[in-house]
């Protein structure tokens, strides 16, 4: 069976794990969050007391890692449920520093890959999935928007209990560090249809990309809807 890729990338707040999962469930297709597995690891290596700054020992931390990212989007470390930990403040202040290592970066795309080769059809979301991980995805999509915008999504998202120039100024400083790192940074690809959502909501971003992406599928593709 081929395999087809939907990708979409974007900065932080910019409405891509909604727009994703909701395109993977209209289209039948597995749900894949490139950025949970940035997450994972960082969690591990923080339960397990591994300096983020030390890439052997994070790569060590990876091939010891006993994970499951379930199509759903739930992420299972051994037996323990860890969907909600790995959206910790602690992992999500770390976690960027980790995904700047290329020894990570090569261990987590090679799952990615594995993942889309065994699921076949795929939707993926991240930073990195239609420039890095699926050059030769069948449907590239880039979302970005003001920053402000994205703040008070994200704000709004985490029940408004943090300030938002807190919240501003945390997103600004992923942004920086997300796209000015050496290894595979936050960019959209050339190929990529770009879709400003500073302007829209979050049903129109779904609308939008729904429609793209179905003008762009066969109807008839084989384990496709
Ligand atoms: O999308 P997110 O907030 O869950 O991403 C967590 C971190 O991982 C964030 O710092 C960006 C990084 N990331 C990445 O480097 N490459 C990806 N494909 C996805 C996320």
């Amino acid at each position: 069976m081929s395999v087809w890729v939907v990708t979409i990338d974007g900065p932080a707040g910019v409405g891509k794990s909604t727009v994703a999962r909701r395109l993977a469930d209209d289209l039948g297709w597995s749900y894949l969050d490139t950025g949970a597995a940035y997450r994972l690891v960082t969690l591990a290596a923080l339960d397990a007391g591994v300096s983020i700054e030390d890439e052997a020992a994070l790569m060590e931390t990876i091939r010891d890692l006993e994970a499951r990212f379930e199509t759903d989007g739930r992420v299972f470390l051994g037996a323990e449920n860890v969907t909600s930990r790995i959206r910790s403040p602690e992992v999500t202040a770390a976690v960027p520093r980790v995904a700047a290592r290329p020894g990570v970066r090569r261990l987590v795309v090679q799952n990615q890959r594995r993942f889309a080769a065994r699921a076949g059809r795929v939707v993926a979301e991240g930073r990195d999935t239609g420039t890095v991980v699926f050059p030769d995805a069948a449907v590239k999509v880039y979302l970005d928007g003001d920053p402000e915008v994205r703040a008070r999504r994200r704000q709004a998202q985490d029940g408004g209990l943090a300030a938002l120039g807190t919240v501003l100024g945390d997103l600004q400083e992923r942004d920086r560090l997300d796209s000015t790192r050496a290894v595979s940074p936050l960019a959209c690809a050339e190929d990529a249809w770009r879709l400003d959502t500073t302007d829209l909501t979050l049903d129109e971003v779904t609308q939008a990309v729904r429609s793209h992406v179905r003008s762009r599928i066969p109807i008839t593709l084989p384990g496709g809807s």
